[in-house]
C-alpha cells in the first residue's frame, strides 16, 4: 500500500502558492540568464524547460539537493524503461535489457530515500523524511518500499511533464504567429496558451488502464464486466463532438476543458503546479526573448506514446532583424 494523497500535499494549489514567486520565478530567472550566454540560440528542451520543470517539482518535494542534471537524467532513464513495452508472442519482453537503465536509476532512487529518510523531520523542507515517518493507517511508519512506486511516478511523470507541456504549447504558438505575437504583448494570455497547448497535445498522451465494473456500453462501444480499457488522453482532447478543428492550436477556444491530468479519483496530482510552471516559464522566456523564433534549419515536431513532446527544440532566442 502507498501514500498517493500524501505525495499531493506538496504539490497542492495551496502548497505552491507562496512558492510560486519566491522559487519558482528566481528559477526562471536564473536559467533564463544562463540563455543569455549563448550567443542567440538555444535547444529549449534540455536548456529551459526541462530544467524550469524538474527544479521547480522538485524543490517542492525537498530534493533540494539533487542537481537539476541529475534530476532531467533520473526521468529519462524511468522513461527508458516505461517504454520499453514490445513483447514476444508468448507475453515475454522482447528486450528484457532496455529495462536495466531505469532499474539502476531506481536503485539510485532507493539509495538516495534512505540517507534522506535520516533526516530530521522537524526541518520544515524535510518533506520525504516526513513522508517516510508519516504513520501507514495500522499506526507503523512508512517504510522507503512503501513509498517508492508513488515516488517512481512523481519522478518520471511528475518531472517530465511539465517540460512537455511547456514544450507543446510553444510549438503550437509557432503554428500560429499571430497568437504567439498576441501572447507575447500581453502575459495575461499564457494562462490560455498553456491550458491550449495541454488539449492541443496531452503530454501523457495514453496512460493508465481501467476495468468495466460492470457489462456496459460506452459510446456505442460494448464492453463485458472485468474488460480493460486504455486511457488515450490525447485523442479524447481531439474530441470532434467537443472542439472544432481539434488539430488546430487556437488560444481563442470557447473551451480549453481537457483531459490532459485524467478525471476522477486517480487524476494527476501535479494539476495545480504543472500549469503555474508552465506560466512563469512562458511569462519570463518571452519577457526575456520577445523576438524568440524555431531555428527555420531545425524545425521540431512532438512525438512519443505514451509521453508525447517535442525531442528538441531549436531557437533563434534575439532576432533583432525581424
Ligand atoms: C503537465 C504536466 C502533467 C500532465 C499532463 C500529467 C498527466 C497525468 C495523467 C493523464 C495522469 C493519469 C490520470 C488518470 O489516471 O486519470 C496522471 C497521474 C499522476 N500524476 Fe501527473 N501529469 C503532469 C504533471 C505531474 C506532476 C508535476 C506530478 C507530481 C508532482 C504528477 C504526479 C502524478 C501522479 C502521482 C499520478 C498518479 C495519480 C494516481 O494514480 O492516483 N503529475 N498525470
Amino acid at each position: 500500500m502507498t501514500p498517493p494523497h500524501r505525495m499531493g500535499a506538496p504539490v497542492s494549489a495551496r502548497a505552491i502558492r507562496s512558492q510560486i514567486e519566491s522559487r519558482m520565478r528566481p528559477t526562471a530567472k536564473e536559467l533564463i540568464e544562463q540563455l543569455r550566454g549563448q550567443n542567440g540560440r538555444a535547444e529549449l528542451m534540455a536548456d529551459y524547460f526541462e530544467p524550469i520543470g524538474v527544479r521547480c517539482v522538485a524543490d517542492s518535494y525537498g530534493f533540494f539537493d539533487v542537481p537539476t542534471e541529475t534530476l532531467r537524467h533520473w526521468f529519462h532513464s524511468l522513461k527508458s524503461g516505461a517504454i520499453n513495452t514490445a513483447t514476444n508472442e508468448d507475453g515475454s519482453f522482447a528486450n528484457p535489457a532496455g529495462f536495466d537503465a531505469a532499474n539502476q536509476t531506481r536503485d539510485e532512487i532507493r539509495e538516495y530515500l534512505e540517507l534522506r529518510s535520516k533526516d530530521d523531520p522537524e526541518e520544515p523542507d524535510s518533506v520525504i523524511a516526513r513522508w517516510v515517518k508519516v504513520d501507514a493507517p495500522d499506526g507503523t511508519p512508512w517504510t522507503i518500499d512503501d513509498i517508492l512506486p508513488s515516488m517512481l511516478v512523481v519522478l518520471l511523470g511528475g518531472l517530465q511533464e511539465p517540460g512537455h507541456a511547456l514544450g507543446n504549447t510553444f510549438l503550437g504558438l509557432t503554428t500560429n504567429p499571430d497568437q504567439l505575437k498576441r501572447v507575447i504583448a500581453d502575459k495575461s494570455l499564457v494562462p490560455k496558451a498553456i491550458a491550449e497547448g495541454l488539449r492541443w497535445i496531452a503530454p501523457l498522451w495514453a496512460g493508465p488502464t481501467r476495468s468495466a465494473k460492470h457489462d456496459m456500453v460506452v459510446h456505442g462501444v460494448p464492453l463485458k464486466k472485468g474488460d480493460t480499457i486504455r486511457l488515450v488522453y490525447g485523442s479524447a482532447n481531439h474530441d470532434s463532438n467537443t472542439f472544432e478543428h481539434p488539430e488546430l492550436y487556437d488560444i481563442d477556444r470557447d473551451s480549453h476543458a481537457h483531459l490532459a491530468f485524467g478525471n476522477g479519483r486517480h487524476s494527476c496530482l501535479g494539476s495545480a503546479i504543472a500549469p503555474q510552471i508552465g506560466r512563469v516559464g512562458l511569462e519570463e522566456l518571452f519577457s526575456a526573448f520577445p523576438n524568440i523564433a524555431i531555428d527555420p534549419e531545425q524545425p521540431a515536431e512532438a512525438i512519443g506514446w505514451p509521453f508525447h513532446g517535442p525531442p528538441q527544440l531549436n531557437v533563434i532566442l534575439d532576432d533583432s532583424s525581424r
